[in-house]
């Protein structure tokens, strides 16, 4: 063959798998209200910085007509490019091909980059658009996703793994994205399931459609499977974008510094008016985070699900960190089954990859009732307690209100090696709140008292004078320093650079037991 016709093979073929499914299956595509496999990539990428690998392979099976229908790439565009000029490997699955489902090639391929991301040590982002397992390929199709998983999970904690979902997820596919360290969905075109709502119909006689068993704002508000809920593909994949702002490309990097002319000595009046005088009133805790951080600048992830307890990225002093903070807006700010879930993993991704943790604590305790007993909350609260402890990473606690009971040894105390635990001057800081307190102790006296009502609050008081102020524990060392609350941004940003040397490990083990 001459140079000439070899480069008219290759010229021609790159077109055709460029192609994809056609452009009958490519308007369907877009009647669905989704974008191209292609188009998704070019949002995500930094412009022309996307290299294509694997574009000419195909699957091999015969069965059920799929001898004579090959098309190139085999229903996944697979890769690597930059975002913010930084390495990320992708695969982004072309519905129009097969629906996207997953055969023994399209499996290798994802694989391959799966193995690239490891070796070369960056993050892997997913584009999930796909009707499952190739049903022509059986079993060679669900090794392949078997294959996929055993790579997730050698790659957990190792490099960040990001799963956008853009279309149909179900079956065990939905375990892939399960295993990566934050799920992005978009309301009306993403679901995932383990079995559809037919099966659910079929099974327990429950009547729901796609987006009521799976949809976007489901899996981000009640199942805590997404981590975030948008609109559209485009607000999706730049929050994506967003994210790599703060996260390094794998566990032996630091995350990016965040730039920034915030002053590190700003001081913040305002909050000193966040937080109500009253110990019980409610306030939003997003308020005092955004007052502290480099710009007000918050990436929060998990927004809508387990609201009691807030988990973001953000800037300090041009520090990553990661924010886990009590949200006395809901619930008081208690912590339970899910939040505590929810902290949990977050805790466990910023401590994998090297972003320090900033905690603002205002939590009156764990939630009490028969349905958090009976759900587990002993254990659910025990990964909360258990992520805090193993966690290596540089550690800094505001006590901003109150830490009772074992929430107090839970949110990053002393005790559970919190590096610097400051507290604000009205913090209380006690096994329990005066009035449940005072009613144990007291408890004959107030039954006996001719005006019980007085009798509690002359207990409380007391009470209130003794154990429910912070310097109890200054006194012991537990919390470092009782400090003005104008002067928090100052003060968390010197203790950031002061430990950002930190050298910290845990016993040598084949891994922890974390109570799951
Ligand atoms: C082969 C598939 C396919 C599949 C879809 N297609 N799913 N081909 N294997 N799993 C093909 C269709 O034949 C069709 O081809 C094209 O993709 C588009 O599919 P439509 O049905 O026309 O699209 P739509 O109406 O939008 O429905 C999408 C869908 C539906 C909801 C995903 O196709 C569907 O239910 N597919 C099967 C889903 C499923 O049960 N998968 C197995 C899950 S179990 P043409 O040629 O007409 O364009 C699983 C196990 C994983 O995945 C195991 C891990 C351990």
């Amino acid at each position: 063959m001459t140079h000439r016709a070899a480069l008219e093979r290759l010229e021609r073929l790159g077109r055709e798998a460029r192609e994809g499914g056609g452009a009958a299956r490519l308007k369907a595509q877009r009647a669905r209200g989704k974008l191209s496999a292609r188009e998704r990539i070019d949002l995500l990428l930094d412009p022309d910085s996307f290299v294509e690998l694997d574009r000419f392979v195909t699957h091999r099976s015969t069965d059920f007509g799929l001898a004579g229908r090959r098309v190139l790439g085999d229903g996944v565009i697979t890769g690597y490019g930059t975002i913010r000029g930084r390495l990320v490997y992708l695969f982004s699955q072309d519905f129009t091909v097969f629906g996207g489902s997953l055969s023994e090639a399209h499996a290798e391929k994802i694989v391959k980059i799966q193995e690239l991301a490891l070796k070369n040590g960056a993050p892997v982002v997913g584009l999930n658009d796909s009707g499952g397992a190739r049903i022509q390929e059986g079993v060679i199709s669900l090794g392949g996703y078997a294959d996929i998983f055993l790579r997730n999970t050698l790659a957990s904690g190792v490099i960040p793994q990001i799963s956008v979902i853009l279309g149909p997820c179900a079956g065990g596919a939905v375990y892939s994205p399960a295993i990566t360290d934050l799920v992005y969905m978009v309301r009306g075109t993403s679901f995932m399931f383990v079995t559809g709502p037919e099966v659910v119909k079929t099974v327990t006689h429950e009547d729901i459609d796609k987006e009521g068993l799976g949809g976007a704002d489901v899996h981000a508000s009640v199942s805590g499977v997404a981590h975030f809920a948008h609109d559209s593909e485009a607000e999706s994949l730049a929050a994506v974008r967003e994210l790599f702002r703060f996260i390094p490309a794998n566990n032996a990097e630091r995350p990016p510094r965040g730039e920034s002319d915030d002053p590190h000595d700003r001081r913040s009046a305002r909050l000193l008016e966040i937080v109500p005088e009253s110990p019980n009133r409610p306030y939003d805790i997003v308020d005092l985070i955004r007052e502290v951080i480099d710009d007000g600048a918050f990436y929060e992830v998990h927004a809508g699900f387990a609201r009691n307890l807030v988990t973001g990225l953000a800037h300090l002093g041009g520090h990553s960190v990661g924010i886990v903070a009590n949200q006395p807006a809901v619930l008081a700010g208690v912590l339970d089954i899910d939040s505590s879930d929810k902290g949990a993993r977050f805790v466990r991704f910023c401590d994998a990859f090297n972003i320090p943790l900033v905690v603002f604590e205002d939590v009156p305790g764990f939630l009490p009732g028969v349905g958090q007993e009976h759900g587990g909350i002993i254990r659910h609260g025990a990964k909360l307690l258990y992520a805090f402890c193993e966690a290596t990473v540089p550690k800094v606690t505001v006590i901003a209100r109150k830490a009772y009971g074992g929430a107090y040894d839970v949110m990053n105390s002393k005790h559970v090696r919190g590096d610097v635990n400051l507290a604000w001057p009205w913090a209380e800081i006690a096994v329990m709140g005066p009035k449940g307190a005072v009613e144990i102790l007291f408890r004959r006296e107030i039954a006996d008292a001719d005006d019980p009502g007085a009798a509690i609050e002359a207990r409380m008081a007391e009470y209130r004078e003794k154990f429910a102020h912070p310097f109890i524990a200054a006194a012991r060392g537990f919390v470092d320093d009782v400090i003005d609350p104008r002067d928090t941004r100052p003060r968390l940003i010197n203790a950031l650079d002061m430990l950002s040397s930190k050298r910290d490990a845990n016993p040598p083990k084949k891994h922890g037991n974390i109570p799951l």
